[in-house]
């Protein structure tokens, strides 16, 4: 089974006080339904937008995916990245939740990683 990645953005239905204890709620029952299944990842909201990276097996986080895009408490979800991957970021968290300095500052990461691992791979084909 192949270990998928899959991240969005969405706006988060109820006002700034509502959102956030949404958030709480949502990450008591990701943590225990998510470990179930194999899912690990982290979950942020700012400023009324929830962002999230989900992995484990495809299969996993596509019926996960499901349920997630039809819940009610957020909209106008869009997918960030959608794909395989080798290894977890997060391995050790079925779902956690992070300062959206400390989320953004994991994903500047992994894109400045893949830029890098892109450059590696022209430079090895031009020369
Ligand atoms: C922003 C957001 C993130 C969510 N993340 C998860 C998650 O990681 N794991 C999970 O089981 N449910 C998550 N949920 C909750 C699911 O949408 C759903 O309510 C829950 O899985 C229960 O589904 P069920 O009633 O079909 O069992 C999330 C919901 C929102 C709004």
């Amino acid at each position: 089974m192949r270990l998928w990645k899959l991240s969005y953005t969405s706006t988060a239905t109820a006002p700034h006080d509502g959102a956030r204890h949404q958030l709480d709620e949502i990450c008591s029952l990701a943590q225990v339904q998510n470990a179930l299944v194999g899912i690990t990842g982290v979950l942020t909201l700012h400023r009324g937008k929830f962002a999230q990276v989900l992995e484990g097996p495809e299969s996993a986080v596509r019926a996960l995916w499901q349920r997630i895009i039809r819940d009610p408490r957020h909209h106008s979800v869009a997918i960030v990245a959608d794909g395989p991957i080798f290894v977890r970021r997060y391995s050790d968290w079925s779902m956690a939740y992070r300062e959206p300095r400390s989320f953004l500052s994991d994903q500047l990461d992994d894109i400045l990683r893949q830029t890098a691992e892109v450059v590696r791979a022209m430079n090895a084909t031009w020369h």
